[in-house]
């Protein structure tokens, strides 16, 4: 086992809040260790670009209740190619980083298994993503507080809603992921999910909406994940409208408002719990791998077994709840 003296930091993909706690984690950590930290910014791109910065215990003051990404975040094509990983592997090496923390998703991850299967580099992966759709962890950063985000909103939405006896579409984020769009259904009480793993004919809807305004419900609400099998919220607010039209139909989109704001306590001690452990694995010597949540233990799973990995991630039992708690 050699001795880590660097390690690089890097943030990639979406931002979610809850990537600077773990920034801030892992750069503590490494230094409680003697382990110096270089912060990468902008993922892959800077790695490609060699745009570095010393990162000390002051440098991550009073992020920890920050959304965002003090170290910007960014998709990139070139770290596809071999020329690509080639450059941003010189570019560590003359930085005289000898481990990587990722921060990130799916992408990200992708990434560090190229990355450490060509060079002898090994990577430990954060989970963070508000989509909460990675293998390998009970919870990625930033879902938690975006459902409280989502929550809020719906909960105002709710007021209108009741007041005027109107049918509101709400589209909330996750392209392949209805993790976000469930919670939401069951902690807004929607009457209807629509979720992307899951097909809800435009008929179905119906006859749910029908039942509620037979059950007398003052508001109806309707979650709409953005990847749902049926389209975009307005084609799906269309199509009900025209076969259904007792209510005042309107659609809300959150949007990348789901995305910021300050990390709920969760996300932050989370955060604080990764980048603690992720480092501590480097330490070991574990090899790459991604870190996560399990119950109350911190694992790691295998970079390969986190990304072939085809789990369903969605708790079916949510679903009944959701339905049953319409009767
Ligand atoms: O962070 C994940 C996610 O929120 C997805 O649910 C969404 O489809 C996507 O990001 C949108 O990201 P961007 O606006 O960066 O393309």
């Amino acid at each position: 086992m050699s001795k880590i003296r660097r390690i690089g930091v890097y943030t990639s993909g979406g931002d979610a809040p809850g990537m600077n706690a773990a920034i801030r984690s892992v750069v503590r950590t490494a230094i409680y260790n003697d382990i110096k930290v270089t912060g990468i910014f902008r993922g892959y791109e800077g790695m490609i670009e060699g745009d570095f910065t010393e990162l000390v215990s002051r440098s991550v003051s009073s992020i920890i209740q920050q959304g965002g990404t003090i170290l910007k975040s960014a998709r990139c094509p070139e770290f596809r190619t071999p020329e690509g990983r080639k450059k941003a592997y010189e570019n560590i090496r003359y930085a005289g980083i000898d481990a990587l923390v990722a921060i990130g998703g799916d992408g990200t991850f992708t990434g560090a298994e190229l990355l450490s299967n060509e060079y002898d580099v090994p990577v430990m992966c954060i989970p963070g993503t508000i989509d909460n759709d990675l293998y390998g962890t009970d919870y990625t950063l930033g879902f938690d507080t975006a459902n409280n985000t989502v929550i809020e909103a719906i909960d105002k939405i709710k007021d209108t809603a009741a007041s005027h006896n109107r049918l509101f579409f709400v589209e909330v984020m996750g392209r392949d992921s209805g993790c976000i769009a469930l919670n939401a259904g069951v902690s807004g009480g929607a009457e209807a999910i629509l979720l992307p793993e899951k097909e809800t004919a435009i008929d179905e809807l119906i006859a749910m909406l029908k039942t509620a305004k037979a059950r007398n419900k003052t508001s109806t609400i309707v979650i709409v994940a953005e990847g749902n099998k049926n389209g975009g919220v307005y084609n799906v607010a269309k199509r009900v409208k025209e076969r259904f039209d007792f209510y005042d139909t309107k659609v809300s989109i959150l949007g990348h408002l789901q995305r910021g704001g300050s990390p709920s306590s969760f996300d932050r001690v989370l955060a604080t719990r990764m980048g603690y452990f992720a480092v501590n694995e480097l330490i070991k010597g574990t090899p790459s791998a991604t870190v996560g949540v399990r119950g109350t233990q911190m694992v790691t799973t295998s970079l390969e077994e986190a990304l072939r990995s085809k789990e369903l991630k969605l708790d079916e039992e949510l679903i009944t709840i959701a339905e049953v708690m319409n009767v």
